[in-house]
């Protein structure tokens, strides 16, 4: 029995209209969440009140600003379990978390022969960077399969076996797949990165809003996610990077802020977190999304989860029996996040999207960043309803209703 959110429903205030004369009824969550009156109201007040720039000033404003901010950075510390704040890493979101390790760690540490491990499901900001980082270093980008339509699409743990040879120095994998709905056992996987030695990545842009995290017991190296996908304000993310790996990393951008001495021929770089924050930050979303992860905790994470999981298995329930539709990812009955990917026989994912939105229903439908992952499939796109604390079961008969209606138009 799942926690019931739907009083959570009031404090988010773009809920609450119409769209095409229907009630809204927001299916788009793994694109983005809406954001409570807690975050909007965070945001203001820091704009109202405590505006001014970071660690630079002496007067009131530049202190209240500058402990505002560090007080996010300590709570984003919490909400991972990690073990010092000083391994959070503000970032513009989950793809600039990646970036991050791909252009510094990689630029660093990939020799000519080396492998980069991802998996077949990456979103295409965990995977193209790497793509880049391997070509300039000369170095190989190996893919863990996954496993075929009667395995439930996780991910192939006995190729992963065969792949994780002593030469992949990086394993980046996705904690659960924005397409597919698939929930990959992350701190198995490190455990088994880890005895070759490779170093993790985790993109946890999907799960950070969703699941308790716990990077040590996960026993990642490093792991992204972002605000906008958990309540918080869009231009906010945070990487979160074991602090030993984040001091020994050069800054990937420079500038000010990050150095401890500038001659006119050279600098040197502060300790982490700075040195991989120059210039100004973004301070006022890191202090909305400091009130998004207290909203999220005041709700309850394993709470959340268990919401998720069950509109999901409502969803995968409801639309089983619609003529021609096809479901993709996990099995009903196995475990899935938040979200069910499907295909219409008779009709485009682009025109489900446009007639549910006369619905009122707001889906996305194309290849949603994952166009190796599609091709895989054999599809060209999917349709897409991504849940969050505020839907409820009478959305997923709605969003049924409608399928059944848009089924019937185009398949006669
Ligand atoms: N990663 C976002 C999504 O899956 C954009 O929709």
């Amino acid at each position: 029995m799942s926690a019931d959110f739907s009083a959570a429903r009031a404090d988010f205030p773009a809920l609450h209209q119409t769209v095409h004369r229907k009630p809204l009824i927001y299916l788009d969550n793994a694109a983005t969440t809406h954001k409570p009156r807690v975050v909007i109201d965070a945001l203001t007040r820091f704009y109202e009140r405590d505006n001014s720039n970071v660690h630079r000033g002496l007067h009131a404003l530049s202190m209240r600003a500058t402990d505002s901010y560090e007080a996010a950075r300590a709570r984003a510390a919490a909400f991972l379990n990690a073990a010092d704040p000083a391994e959070i890493i503000f970032t513009r979101g989950t793809t600039e978390s990646v970036n991050l390790v791909a252009q510094s760690w990689c630029a660093q540490n990939l020799r000519p022969g080396d492998v980069v491990l991802a998996t077949e499901m990456e979103h295409h900001s965990n995977l193209v960077p790497w793509q880049v980082a391997a070509r300039r270093a000369g170095a190989r980008l190996r893919f863990v399969p996954i496993a075929g339509d009667d395995a439930e699409h996780g991910l192939d743990l006995d190729a992963l076996d065969r792949l994780l040879t002593p030469q992949v120095k990086l394993f980046a994998f996705t904690h659960i797949s924005n397409t597919l709905g698939t929930i990959n056992p992350a701190a198995e996987l490190c455990a088994r990165a880890r005895k070759v030695g490779a170093l993790t990545v985790v993109d946890a842009a999907q799960s950070a809003g969703h699941e308790p995290l716990d990077v040590r017991a996960m026993g990642c190296d490093f792991l992204a996610f972002s605000g906008h996908k958990m309540a918080g304000p869009t231009g906010i993310g945070v990487l979160y990077g074991r602090r030993a790996l984040l001091d020994a990393l050069d800054p990937w951008q420079t500038g000010g802020g990050i150095v401890a001495n500038v001659t006119y021929e050279g600098a040197t770089w502060k300790p982490s977190p700075e040195r991989h924050e120059a210039g100004t930050p973004n301070i006022a979303d890191a202090v909305a999304l400091h009130a998004a992860m207290d909203y999220l905790d005041a709700l309850g994470r394993p709470a959340l989860a268990a919401h998720d999981h069950a509109l999901a298995a409502q969803a995968t329930a409801a639309l089983a029996d619609i003529p021609g539709l096809r479901i993709i990812g996990p099995r009903p009955g196995s475990p899935r996040a938040g979200l069910v990917s499907f295909a219409l026989t008779d009709a485009h994912a682009h025109d489900v999207v446009t007639f549910a939105d006369q619905d009122g229903i707001a889906l996305r439908g194309g290849h949603h960043c994952n166009q190796p992952l599609m091709r895989k499939l054999g599809l060209p796109s999917t349709v897409r309803a991504s849940f969050y604390l505020y839907n409820t079961e009478a959305d997923i008969t709605a969003l049924a209703t409608s399928l059944r209606r848009i089924q019937k138009f185009f398949g006669g």
